[in-house]
C-alpha cells in the first residue's frame, strides 16, 4: 500500500477536523455507527469493531470457548497459508491446531480435505489474497460433520463468489483487518461479523474486560440477576474471560469515511489487477490462477506463482531490481515458522510447500499509476 488511506489527503483533512471537535475519543458512538454500516455492507445482522484483525481472531476463539461451543484440547483446523495470528490463538487458548493444505491455483483450502478431518470441532478458513474456494460446499461439509466454520476474511474484503455472496458471509463468525496494507484502512483495526445474537454479545464482552457495558439492556439485566450484582457494582463486574481489544473513535471515523469510498476502491483494485494479469497469463513459466468460484475478485495484492524455484528466484530478482516491493506469499507455509515448528511435528502439505518455495507477491493498491502498471506488465513479459 502506497498511502495509509484511499483518497489520503481528503481523509486526513477530515480526520484532523474530527479530532479537534470530538470530545470523547475512546470507544463511543462512532464505533457503533461504523459497526452498523459495516454490518449493512455485509448483509450481516451484527458487527463488532476491534483494534486489529489479530484481536478479532483471538476474540472469535475466546467467544466460542466462553459460550462452551468448544473446549480446551479440541482440534481446530486452519488453512496452512495464513497469517501467524490466525494460528497463534488456537495454540495460546489450548486447542490442537490441524493445518490443512491448499490449492496451488487459488491459495485456498481444498474442499475435499475437510471430508478427511477427524474429530475436528472448528475450521478456520482463510480467504487468502482475495481468492476463495467453494465456500458453499465447505459450509455444507462442515454442517454435515458438525464443524464450526469460521472465516478469516482479512484479505478478501469485497470478493463475491459465484453464489452471489460476499466472502465472509459463510462463517458463524468472520474476521476482517483494516490494517494499512489491507483493502480498507483504519490505520489499525479489525471487525467480526455474525448473525448470532449470543455470539455478538459475547464478542463485545471479550473485547472489553468481560464486563457488560456494551451489551443490550436485556442481557445486562439477565447477568445482574444471575450474579446478584447491584447497580453500583455491576459496572465493575467481570463476567467472562476477556481482554481489552477496543478500537477508538479515531479508527471508527476513518472507517466510516473509507467505507463511503469502498466500492470505488475495490473496482479500481480489480481493474488494475486484471490489466497486469493479462501479461502474467502470457508467461509460460507461471502457474495460472483460478477464479473458478469467483464472480467479483477483490485483490489487495498480486500473487506470483512460478512453476519452478529457479524461475522464481530469477523473476523475484528482476522485480526487486526494478524497485517493486515484494514479499513471501503471505508468510509462506505457516507451519514452517519457528513459533509453530518448535512445538509441532512437520506435516505433509505439498501444495502449500510448493507455493512457499515458488511464490511471492507484490501489492495492488487502487491509486497505482499507469507507469507503475506498465512496469509490472513489462516485468512479466
Ligand atoms: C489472513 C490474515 N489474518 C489476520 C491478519 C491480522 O490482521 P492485523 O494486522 O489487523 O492484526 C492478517 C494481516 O495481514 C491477515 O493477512
Amino acid at each position: 500500500m502506497q498511502n495509509a488511506f484511499f483518497d489520503e489527503k481528503q481523509t486526513k483533512k477530515k480526520l484532523s477536523k474530527f479530532i479537534l471537535n470530538k470530545k470523547r475519543l475512546s470507544m463511543d458512538n462512532y464505533c457503533v455507527k461504523f459497526e452498523k454500516k459495516f454490518a449493512k455492507f455485509h448483509n450481516s445482522k451484527y458487527a463488532v469493531f476491534f483494534n486489529s484483525g489479530s484481536s478479532s481472531n483471538l476474540a472469535i476463539l475466546q467467544t466460542l470457548l466462553n459460550l462452551k461451543k468448544i473446549k480446551v484440547g479440541d482440534s481446530i483446523a486452519f488453512s496452512s497459508l495464513t497469517w501467524a495470528t490466525n494460528v497463534m490463538p488456537i495454540i495460546q487458548l489450548g486447542f490442537k491446531p490441524i493445518p490443512v493444505d491448499i490449492n496451488k491455483e487459488n491459495l485456498n483450502i481444498k474442499e475435499s480435505v475437510i471430508n478427511n478431518l477427524k474429530n475436528c470441532k472448528a475450521l478456520f478458513v482463510t480467504n487468502a489474497l482475495g481468492f476463495c474456494s467453494d465456500l458453499q460446499e465447505i459450509k455444507k461439509i462442515c454442517k454435515k460433520k458438525k464443524i464450526i466454520l469460521i472465516e478469516d476474511n482479512a484479505e478478501a474484503l469485497g470478493t463475491i463468489n459465484t453464489n452471489n455472496k460476499l466472502t465472509g458471509s459463510y462463517g458463524e463468525m468472520s474476521s476482517f483487518s483494516f490494517f494499512v496494507a489491507h483493502h480498507m484502512s483504519t490505520i489499525e483495526g479489525g471487525m467480526v461479523i455474525t448473525n448470532d445474537f449470543k455470539k455478538y454479545e459475547m464478542l463485545k464482552m471479550v473485547r472489553s474486560n468481560g464486563w457488560d457495558r456494551q451489551l443490550s439492556l436485556r442481557t445486562q439485566k439477565n447477568l445482574q440477576n444471575k450474579y446478584n450484582t447491584d447497580t453500583f457494582y455491576s459496572k465493575y463486574t467481570f463476567y467472562n474471560l476477556a481482554y481489552n481489544l477496543r478500537p477508538t473513535e479515531i479508527n471508527a471515523f476513518i472507517g466510516l469515511e473509507q467505507l463511503k469510498k469502498l466500492k470505488k476502491n475495490l473496482l479500481q483494485r480489480n481493474r488494475i489487477f486484471f490489466k497486469i494479469y493479462k501479461s502474467y497469463l502470457k508467461n509460460n513459466n507461471l502457474v495460472n490462477l483460478s477464479f473458478e468460484k469467483i464472480k467479483f475478485f477483490s485483490p489487495f495484492s498480486f500473487p506470483v506463482i512460478c512453476k519452478t524455484n529457479s524461475y522464481k528466484n530469477k523473476l523475484l530478482k528482476k522485480f526487486l531490481k526494478n524497485k517493486v516491493e515484494c514479499r513471501p506469499m503471505i508468510a509462506g507455509n505457516i507451519t514452517f515458522q519457528p513459533f509453530y515448528k518448535n512445538i509441532f511435528k512437520k506435516q505433509n502439505l505439498p501444495n502449500c510447500e510448493f507455493v512457499h518455495k515458488n511464490g511471492f507477491y507484490f501489492g495492488i493498491h487502487p491509486e497505482m499509476t499507469n507507469k507503475q502498471i506498465n512496469l509490472l506488465k513489462k516485468l512479466f513479459s
